[in-house]
């Protein structure tokens, strides 16, 4: 260790710090600190405080050239058990190599008919003039694609309200004022959480119970159904194969790819958590855009009606959907899902000219990197067209990381981006959606995932 210094900390109140700060304005606050402290800086809330990295290098050095000084916080295990977000070292690596084969982009690909499938279900319900919160029906259009494509499930209608409630508790835990304060303090958020942590569990216990039930029985397994219903253009995950059921083969297999039950009901909850927030905030993030930004949108339809020519896109179209494809990215910069990404010191590190301590909370400030007009010229500036001329082989590394970097990059990030530039198709093709909010300016929650306080209201209208 050659520093001594600890990372300076922007103004703040005393004792509660910058609590206030940041929970009214997650966004606003690290913008600020920034400014005053640089890119290294110390954030404090009460009875802890929290270091936050907010420029490509040192992501780049957390992620991936001193990865092992900065470990996964113990809330992840707390939350997630033995999923594989949480786990590290040998159990990690195993986990990893038995889920990378499920997302391979090959087999993600064979989702596409769903994913679009799903969406036409909820297009369905929409009616030409109505006034809707696009925040909350994309967060029940990803949970039904994801119910349907990872666990081969048909959502009844209003069964997936309750599993949405249930998953949106999962976030609770991430609210900065539970998030950070001693695990064995009762706050109500995370009240929350535990409810919707035991009531996802029993679902989940329930697939699995169906799935093991139908394959012993040596009837219809949950895979035979699954290929019945997407041949009937029903719902249901690829070539007759779910990641539950290839998860629930990879448990009966011996030595080291042995997966035990409690495992695979972590990897669920894993996977509902990751992928379900996440991804309905691309695509809402997205709309809002599109809704916000008249040309970006005109010449949006132009493209769907160019290349799909009234047809339903396809896994194929999707290459050829280059604006819809640079909206989806530029999302992901603007507005990354997941705009910080916590980490802990697992020993004395030095950052820049600072020095932080072991066991201290580390946060990877994605929005700040994604924000810095050191690589994008007006960053507050929704424009698609900055993706082009090979604008992303020039940047640096680490000045996009939607998706985290290194060994425990996203493993879902091929499906995600699949599933947004599908779905944005889907409903661009068939309605224009109108902003119909007070102010364009809209507030952020203090979440980990990026949703905001008041939803994003639009008046959607057939095309
Ligand atoms: C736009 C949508 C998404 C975004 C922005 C996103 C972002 C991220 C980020 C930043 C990480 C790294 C977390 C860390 O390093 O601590 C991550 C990891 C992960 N994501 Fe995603 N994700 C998305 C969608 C999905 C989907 C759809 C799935 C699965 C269906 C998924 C599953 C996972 C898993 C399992 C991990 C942990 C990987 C590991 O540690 O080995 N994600 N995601």
């Amino acid at each position: 260790m050659s520093n001594t210094q600890l990372p300076p900390s922007p103004e703040g109140y005393p004792v509660i710090g910058h609590t206030i700060d940041f929970g009214d304005d997650p966004f606003g606050f690290v913008d600020r600190a920034t400014t005053e402290c640089g890119d290294v800086y110390c954030m404090e809330l009460p009875g802890t405080d929290v270091y936050v990295l907010a420029g490509a290098e040192y992501l780049e050095q957390a992620l991936v050239t001193d990865v092992d000084a900065f470990g996964k916080t113990d809330d992840f295990n707390r939350v997630f058990g033995n999923g594989v977000l949480s786990t590290e070292g040998e159990q990690w690596s195993r986990q990893r190599g038995i889920l990378q084969p499920l997302f391979h982009p090959e087999r993600v690909s064979g989702y596409a008919d769903d994913m679009v499938a799903a969406t036409q279900r909820r297009l369905a319900t929409w009616e030409d003039g109505e006034r809707l919160d696009i925040e909350s029906e994309m967060q029940d259009l990803t949970i039904e694609i994801l119910f349907a494509t990872l666990f081969g499930r048909d959502l009844a209608p209003g069964e997936g309200d309750d599993l949405r409630d249930a998953s949106d508790g999962l976030n609770k835990w991430f609210v900065p004022t539970s998030w950070l304060l001693p695990h064995w303090i009762p706050t109500p958020s995370r009240h929350k959480f535990s409810n919707s942590e035991s009531r996802l569990r029993v679902e989940i216990r329930r697939l699995l119970a169906e799935y093991e039930y139908a394959d012993k029985s040596g009837t219809v397994t949950l895979a035979d159904q699954v290929g019945q219903s997407a041949s009937d253009g029903q719902s249901g995950g690829s070539e007759s194969e779910t990641l539950l059921s290839k998860l629930s083969e990879a448990a009966e297999a011996t030595g080291d790819e042995h997966l035990n039950p409690e495992e695979i009901e972590d990897q669920m909850l894993t996977m509902i958590f990751a992928g379900y927030e996440t991804t309905a905030s691309a695509i809402a993030f997205a709309l809002y855009s599109l809704a916000t930004e008249p040309d970006v949108r005109a010449a949006f339809h132009e493209e769907l009606d160019t290349v799909l020519d009234g047809r339903p896109p396809t896994r194929d179209d999707v290459s050829r959907l280059d604006l819809t494809n640079r909206i989806v990215t530029e999302t992901l910069r603007l507005y990354p899902p997941i705009h910080t990404i916590p980490r802990q010191t697992t020993r004395e590190v030095d950052v820049g000219r600072y020095h932080l301590p072991p066991d201290e909370q580390v946060h990877l400030s994605v929005i700040s990197v994604h924000r810095d007009e050191q690589y994008y010229d007006a960053p507050l500036e929704f424009r698609p067209d900055r993706w082009t001329d090979g604008f992303q082989e020039e940047l640096d590394d680490h000045a996009f990381i939607p998706f985290g970097g290194g060994r425990r990059t996203c493993i879902g990030r091929e499906f995600a981006r699949l599933e947004a530039t599908l779905a944005l198709a889907t409903i661009g093709q068939r309605f224009d959606l109108e902003w119909t909010g007070d102010e364009t300016d809209i507030a952020i929650e203090p979440e980990m995932t990026t949703k905001t306080q008041n939803g994003l209201p639009m008046a959607v209208r057939e095309r």
